[in-house]
């Protein structure tokens, strides 16, 4: 009896979310220490058995419902690997990764999923980076609708990109961090559904589409400009840009009196630059922090509230 265990990042996204998804480049980078993992293991009985006990649930893979994001990451492998037959299995999931809170739990779930069954089934060419992204996103597709590909991207590279999305390929490269960027995420305890959020942000796009263009322009800006200054090691620019970033974010409607209080106590406390992170209007927001800074900004957040308060630093 055979086992494999595969995992993937959490990510953020440091500059660009929304305007990503109408082709404006984006940066976003994996969080290493919150992880999806997925465990596969032969069984004796017959058929393909799914367990995600965090949420205490176990079922068949041929009881699925067909939104359910757990059996489609399945699906989408045996699907591209042309697998007719299943061997008998039993497919365990857990995740350190807060759900509905901007950090890419879903994605994750489907990166580990794909890349441990991949290897377990002798596909290694299924489990190379971009083949993991590239069925990651045909799941993040089936639930989300428009994804723009950034999310299934960094956490099956598991390094900072800077990604343009385009046709037929999108633009991914991977960055050098010139300088370690030490990062809060504060977590507002407010679920939030990216599909719902990206939604609205598509009709209020179309009912001011030269206005919507504008926002996403100086997103697209800003981003580039982060780019640079990640790449230069400018620590301070990169602080301000974020900063700038979630001002256009604000105009875009997805920030929420809840992420900017927490982006007005980082600053105030001493962080070099704070916004939003994924599609807003709950989950967590992001502050660029010098080191010895780091603590009174930690404590900052909380007393702003902050339900939880996690480090990560960007090399
Ligand atoms: C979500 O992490 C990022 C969004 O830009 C949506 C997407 O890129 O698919 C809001």
């Amino acid at each position: 009896m055979s086992q494999t265990i595969a995992t993937a990042p959490g990510k953020i996204i440091l500059f660009g979310e929304h305007a990503v998804v109408y082709n404006r480049p984006a940066i976003a980078a994996p969080v290493t220490q919150l992880r999806a993992t997925a465990r596969i293991e032969d069984m004796r009985e017959p058929g393909v058995r799914l367990c995600a006990p965090d949420l205490n649930r176990e079922y068949w893979l041929a009881d699925a419902r067909d939104d359910d994001p757990f059996a489609r990451a399945v699906l989408a492998l045996a699907q591209t690997a042309g697998l007719t037959e299943w061997p008998a299995l039993k497919i365990t999931v857990s995740s350190s990764i807060p759900m509905a809170s901007g950090l890419g739990s879903g994605a994750a779930m489907a990166a580990a999923v794909i890349r441990a069954l991949a290897f377990h089934l002798g596909l290694d060419n299924l489990a190379a980076d971009e083949a993991v992204a590239d069925l990651t996103y045909q799941v993040e597709k089936l639930l989300h609708g428009t994804p723009s590909g950034i999310d299934n991207t960094v956490v099956a590279y598991e390094k900072p990109v800077y990604f343009i999305r385009q046709r037929p390929k999108n633009q991914i490269e991977t960055l050098k961090v010139a300088r370690p960027c030490h990062l809060l995420m504060a977590d507002t305890g407010i679920y939030s559904i990216t599909k719902d959020v990206v939604g609205d942000v598509r009709r209020q796009w179309q009912s001011d589409t030269e206005r919507f263009e504008r926002i996403f322009d100086n997103c697209g800006r800003a981003a580039e400009s982060a780019r640079q200054s990640m790449e230069l090691g400018e620590i301070d620019r990169l602080g301000k840009l974020m900063t700038q970033n979630q001002r256009y974010l604000e105009e875009m409607t997805v920030s929420s009196p809840e992420l900017e209080r927490l982006v007005e106590a980082a600053q105030t406390a001493g962080a070099l630059g704070a916004k939003l992170s994924g599609a807003g209007r709950g989950g967590n927001m992001i502050a660029l922090v010098r080191e010895d800074r780091e603590e009174l900004v930690r404590l900052a957040l909380l007393r702003a509230g902050a339900q939880d308060v996690f480090k990560s630093v960007l090399t």
